[in-house]
């Protein structure tokens, strides 16, 4: 109830005004955000990379109805994959991309202009001797991002994909981009969806994710396992056990800030753990979203504000 209001509100340009302008939230926001420009998301990746984590660093910004912002965030990303390329982390420092900031959501033309950026994002990654990963957003964007992402393989076949086990039409997906050079990152899924598309319950998203985790694992891709639940991350061993895969060939994925210790502990026993890194100012949707996955942290939030 309390997340699914929480969703709508990361929607809504009123409340975005007035959580946006309330000076205390910024202590907030950090505990998720990287920071607001280019030197504090390097500073970020210097030190993650340093504790032997990989990242995967997010330009934040999403919806974009104006072209211009469209052209100024793609190139955003370049000027960040530019900063990355001379300290040489290669793969342990990618990029991951939401196509509606880039231009699939300016309607018309918009799904070209997001290719065209895409493509300037991964010729720089590529520069810098790394990938890109397409986030998933709202499932109406599914199979735009699917066709783009099909495209963008074709001249860059390291891109990746994000897959949500909420969606009915996952395990389908899953089969379809289990093959030999994919690389998918399954997530539960953090977007409000309709009965009619997505399922409900924690219950049923959780066997979802166990049931497309069972096919990535036992196909020829790369599985990134992005979640923070300790039971998933159990399941994963065991099926890495099942179908000999070994410690190289998937990785965990969990975003900045959020189990910091368990990322670190996965890490030293062995496996790639990479961090999905957001930076920048328009920070409010992807704040909102992590509010409501865990109602601890909208308590979090409210402490800090009404705390001097
Ligand atoms: P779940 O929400 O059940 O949480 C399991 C446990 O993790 C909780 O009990 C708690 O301990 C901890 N936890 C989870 N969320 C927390 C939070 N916000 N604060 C503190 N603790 C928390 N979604 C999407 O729709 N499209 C996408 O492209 C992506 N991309 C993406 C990349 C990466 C690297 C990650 C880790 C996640 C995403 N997501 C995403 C978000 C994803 O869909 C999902 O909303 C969150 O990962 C939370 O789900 P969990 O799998 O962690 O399980």
């Amino acid at each position: 109830m309390l997340g699914t209001a929480l969703l709508a509100a990361s929607r809504s340009t009123l409340v975005r005004r007035a959580v946006s302008g309330f000076p205390l939230t910024r202590r907030v926001v950090e505990r998720f955000v990287a920071g607001e420009d280019t030197a504090s998301a390097v500073a970020a990746i210097r030190r993650l990379t340093g504790a032997g984590l990989a990242v995967t660093v997010d330009h934040l910004g999403e919806e974009t109805r104006d072209a211009d912002a469209a052209a100024h965030t793609a190139k955003a990303y370049v000027a960040l994959l530019d900063a990355l390329a001379p300290l040489e982390l290669g793969p342990r420092a990618e990029v991951s991309v939401k196509l509606s900031a880039v231009g699939q959501a300016l309607g018309g033309d918009g799904e070209r202009i997001a290719l065209a950026h895409a493509r300037e994002i991964c010729a720089a990654a590529r520069a810098a001797g790394t990938t890109v990963t397409l986030d998933m957003e709202d499932h109406t964007t599914v199979d735009s991002t699917l066709g783009i992402l099909r495209e963008l393989r074709a001249d860059f076949p390291g891109t990746g994909v994000a897959l949500q086990s909420y969606l009915f039409r996952t395990e389908a997906d899953c089969r379809d981009l289990s093959h030999e050079g994919s690389r998918v990152r399954l997530v539960k899924g953090a977007y409000a969806e309709p009965a009619s598309v997505a399922y409900q319950s924690k219950a049923e998203v959780d066997k979802a994710y166990v049931r497309c985790l069972r096919i990535l694992m036992s196909g020829k891709g790369y599985p990134m396992v992005a979640t923070h639940d300790d039971r998933l991350i159990a399941i994963t061993e065991l099926l890495a056990d099942q179908t000999g895969r070994g410690r190289d060939a998937y990785e965990y994925q969990m975003l900045y800030g959020i189990r910091p210790d368990k990322q670190e502990a996965l890490a030293r026993a062995g496996g790639t753990v990479r961090v999905y890194v957001p930076y920048g100012d328009d920070w409010y949707g992807y704040f909102m979203r992590r509010l409501a996955e865990r109602p601890a942290n909208l308590a979090f939030f409210l402490r800090s504000l009404t705390s001097t």
